[in-house]
């Protein structure tokens, strides 16, 4: 696989020293050893091949950014019991079981840089072990005995999947709208994220200000992480992802860097591009060189750049939302993850 040519222009004016990323898992490094302790523990079962596949996906790594958001919330919020260690396992167990489903769905050939569960174990075997993961998660949130947190959780589960859904119904539709797409990224991916930040104030018993607050900012987050990565898979490199750049074309899936490509074909009536998108979306007939094509139209149509500006704004917001907390080093550093989101390479 080539990668598409990079495209996306990072402003290189951060300072050196540790990311944001980086920081927060210092500060949450025992919180996070913790988590890590429970998602081993938990995935264990006396059926081999759901340990073995599962460790497939977990032991590969992956950021682990939605646990490291339960918990760095959990102590913004002051909050001093154990629960958040459940609760962001729980999350990181929703993830894995919403990453195992997806390359069943996407029939992806890599993810945290290599074979996708499914393509070991096939496409059965992965469905079932997602499914045991989500019940896992559901176990995890019971024991924490706070049906707040649940409710938000099992809420967020079924937004998931209707979101997974709506963008099945949506496929090699070249018609789709932005309105539908912001809301397909909203149910699938920013839903999780809003879930995982909104738990915490629940769990320490703050304001439901505060609540309001920080599932904003995890839903903005949410948005513009999915946007960047929309972005990436066409401006990306494979080696950094871990995951094949182009798959969302080959697909056949709307997202808004094509939506932007289209809407300026049909603004210059241009009879070759609508031809072009129509061919390699609705009718899917692709060959080699289509996705080379598809990204010098949507650099022409500047897709990526509105793409990541929108992702931009969508950061922009989720810094602003935490605004109603006091300053702490807690705060700064989640504040500086809404830009880190923006300038991630994978
Ligand atoms: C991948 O999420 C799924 C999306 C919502 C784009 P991540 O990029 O957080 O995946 P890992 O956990 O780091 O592998
Ligand atoms: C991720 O969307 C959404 C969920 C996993 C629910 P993608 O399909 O874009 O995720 P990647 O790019 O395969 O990680
Ligand atoms: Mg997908
Ligand atoms: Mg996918
Ligand atoms: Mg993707």
């Amino acid at each position: 696989m080539v990668n598409a040519p990079a495209q996306i222009k990072h402003d290189n004016t951060a300072s050196a020293g540790p990311t944001p990323a980086e920081r927060l898992w210092m500060m949450s490094a025992e919180d996070m050893a913790a988590v890590d302790a429970l998602i081993i523990q938990r995935m264990d079962s006396p059926v081999g091949m759901i340990p073995n596949l599962a460790q497939h996906l977990v032991g590969a790594g992956g950021k682990r950014l939605r646990p490291l958001l339960t918990i760095a919330t959990a102590r913004l919020c002051g909050y001093e019991g154990t629960s958040h260690h459940k609760l962001a396992a729980a999350v990181e167990f929703i993830h894995s079981a919403t990453l195992l489903h997806d390359d069943v769905v996407d029939e992806s050939e890599l993810r945290r840089g290599q074979k996708p569960a499914n393509l070991i174990w096939g496409n059965s075997a992965s469905i079932l072990v997602g499914d045991f993961l989500f019940a896992r998660a559901f176990n995890l949130m019971v024991e924490t005995n706070s049906m707040d947190a649940l409710g938000i959780l099992s809420n967020a589960s079924s937004v998931i999947a209707e979101g997974e859904v709506q963008q099945l119904a949506a496929l090699r539709d070249v018609n789709m709208t932005e309105t539908a797409y912001m809301e397909v990224i909203s149910a699938k991916t920013a839903a999780l994220f809003a879930a995982a930040t909104e738990v915490s104030p629940v769990i320490a018993g703050r304001s439901e200000g505060e609540r309001n607050a920080l599932r904003d900012y995890g839903l903005k987050l949410g948005l513009a992480f999915q946007l960047v990565d929309d972005a990436l898979d066409y401006g990306g490199f494979e080696s950094a992802l871990g995951k094949s750049v182009g798959d969302d074309f080959r697909e056949g899936k709307m997202t808004l860097p094509v939506i932007r490509a289209v809407a300026a074909a049909n603004a210059d009536n241009n009879a070759a591009e609508i031809e072009f998108w129509h061919r390699v979306i609705v009718d899917h007939k692709q060959s080699d060189v289509d996705l080379e094509t598809a990204v010098s139209l949507l650099r022409k149509a500047g897709a990526l750049d509105a793409t990541m500006d929108m992702a931009r704004q969508f950061s922009k917001e989720a810094r602003d939302a935490l605004s109603i907390f006091p300053e702490s080093p807690w705060r700064e550093t989640l504040m500086d993850l809404a830009d880190f989101v923006i300038d991630r390479i994978n």
